[in-house]
């Protein structure tokens, strides 16, 4: 649901962008086009689980709308508030340079915008390629509104590092929650998080066994065709989930991550965590038939607090050769081994094994660094009111805290 030219531009906006349009018009070199979005923000009622949620959610859609830009485009996306909230949008992973007022910080780069209230975002993207994402930055409402960024060469698919494919699927990890984000929200920021996601989605959909009808649902289905390889832009818009994800009979070529290309290479499981991105190549290599997608939600080792066991499902379906429809309706869909929920090294093997590739319109690191910093990041738990003992885990009197070099945040006063 893209809104490029859907007359819901704001006056403003539409005059702003005409004068962009000249002031470029005059650089010869210049070949930025205006990639332009409305994004309406508005709450809907959602039944998963046949449970109906209200959701804060951009175009009435979930996932929201993907946003395809090429790789030197400027973005204009202009925000329409209509719902209860206050709401930022953040470009996760877009640098930013020169524009760093449009990076969607609450109160740090902006003042959020106030429902009945509208904003527009607007900045180049430029020096990154491959897949990024778009999500609120308030409170907990990135659990529903977010959407694939989308970013291709100027070039074109033939400067792709890797074989062109022949075609590019987003698929978003995320979680279902069936309860209010703001009232999430305030659980956590009093130290409270008790509360469990009702279920683990791709591209919105439950999936698996989830569909509370009693018929197993397909969930998110990938049409293939025999031969063709697919690249499929994963990307975890989960809040605090991270996934293994499989796909039975077929293996993964990472070829980019977070925007960024890497030197391929090949495994059956992906390890994606929240926030990030991994972009894959997938052959259709297998028998012609049935194979199910798994994403099973990684947990911290015991003695950790445990959440339920989630995982999420989709299928893998070959058109059929002769006649082009759905074959194959009555075989049962092959299942993957499922990789264990406690399993830490898969994905430390994982990222271990991600090495960039340069690019070559991209500066080198400096090898050289002037000061060296020690950064230790973690997460605990302190008890409340400064008592020195208290119970950790599942209980009220202590609070989980993330810390930098032993320091927490707290809000300014
Ligand atoms: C926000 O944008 C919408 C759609 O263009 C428009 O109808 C509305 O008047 C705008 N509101 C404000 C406060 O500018
Ligand atoms: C959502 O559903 C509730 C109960 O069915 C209804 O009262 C409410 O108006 C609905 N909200 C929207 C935005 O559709
Ligand atoms: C919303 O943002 C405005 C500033 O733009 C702030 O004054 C107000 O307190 C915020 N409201 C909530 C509910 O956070
Ligand atoms: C298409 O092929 C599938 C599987 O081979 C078969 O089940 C189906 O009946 C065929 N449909 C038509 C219209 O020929
Ligand atoms: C890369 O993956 C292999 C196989 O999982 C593993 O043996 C190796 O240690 C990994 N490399 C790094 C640097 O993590
Ligand atoms: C903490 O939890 C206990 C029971 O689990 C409850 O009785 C008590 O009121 C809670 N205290 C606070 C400050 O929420
Ligand atoms: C971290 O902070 C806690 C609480 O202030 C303190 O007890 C502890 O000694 C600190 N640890 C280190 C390594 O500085």
């Amino acid at each position: 649901m893209t809104s490029r030219g859907v007359p819901v531009v704001p006056a403003v906006a539409a005059a702003t962008a005409i004068i962009f349009f000249v002031l470029t018009a005059g650089q010869p070199t210049a070949t930025a086009a205006i990639v332009e979005h409305t994004f309406i923000v508005s709450q809907v009622n959602m039944t998963r689980s046949c449970k109906e949620t209200l959701v804060t959610v951009v175009n009435g859609q979930l996932p929201g709308p993907a946003i395809e830009v090429t790789e030197g485009n400027s973005l204009s996306v202009h925000v329409v508030n209509k719902s209860p909230y206050n709401i930022t949008i953040h470009w996760h992973g877009v640098k930013q340079r020169l524009s760093c007022w449009a990076d969607g910080v609450p109160m740090i780069t902006q003042c959020p915008i106030r429902p009945n209230h509208n904003f527009t975002y607007r900045f180049d993207v430029a020096g990154q390629e491959g897949t990024l994402l778009w999500h609120a930055h308030v409170g907990c409402f990135r659990a529903t509104l977010h959407g694939a960024l989308i970013i291709r060469p100027r070039h074109g698919a033939s400067s792709y590092p890797f074989p062109k494919p022949h075609m590019e699927i987003p698929m978003i990890l995320g979680e279902w929650w069936d309860m209010d984000l703001a009232q999430l929200d305030r659980n956590m920021v009093d130290g409270d998080f008790l509360d469990n996601p009702t279920a683990m989605t791709i591209n919105g959909q439950l999936g698996g066994p989830f569909d509370c009808s009693g018929i197993v649902k397909d969930g998110f289905v990938l049409d293939v065709e025999t031969g063709m390889t697919y690249l499929l832009r994963l990307i975890n818009a989960a809040l605090f989930t991270e996934f293994y994800l499989k796909i039975a009979g077929h293996k993964f070529t990472v070829v980019a991550s977070d925007a960024n290309y890497v030197n391929p290479y090949t495994t059956d499981t992906i390890a994606i965590a929240p926030g990030e991105t991994t972009d894959v190549l997938v052959v259709a290599d297998a028998p012609p038939g049935k194979y199910y997608m798994v994403a099973v939600a990684l947990q911290t080792p015991k003695p950790d607090q445990q959440l339920p066991f989630f995982m999420t499902s989709g299928t893998v379906q070959y058109r059929s050769h002769n006649n082009g429809t759905r074959g194959h309706h009555n075989v049962a869909p092959v299942v993957p081994d499922l990789p264990d929920q406690h399993d830490t090294m898969t994905t430390y093997y994982f990222h271990g094994n991600m090495t960039s590739l340069r690019h070559p319109r991209r500066p080198q690191v400096p090898v050289h660094a002037d000061e060296h910093f020690f950064v230790t990041l973690s997460d605990g738990s302190i008890c409340r009111h400064g008592h020195p003992s208290c119970k950790r885990s599942g209980s009220n009197e202590s609070i989980l805290v993330a810390a930098m070099n032993n320091v927490s945040f707290q809000l300014p006063v």
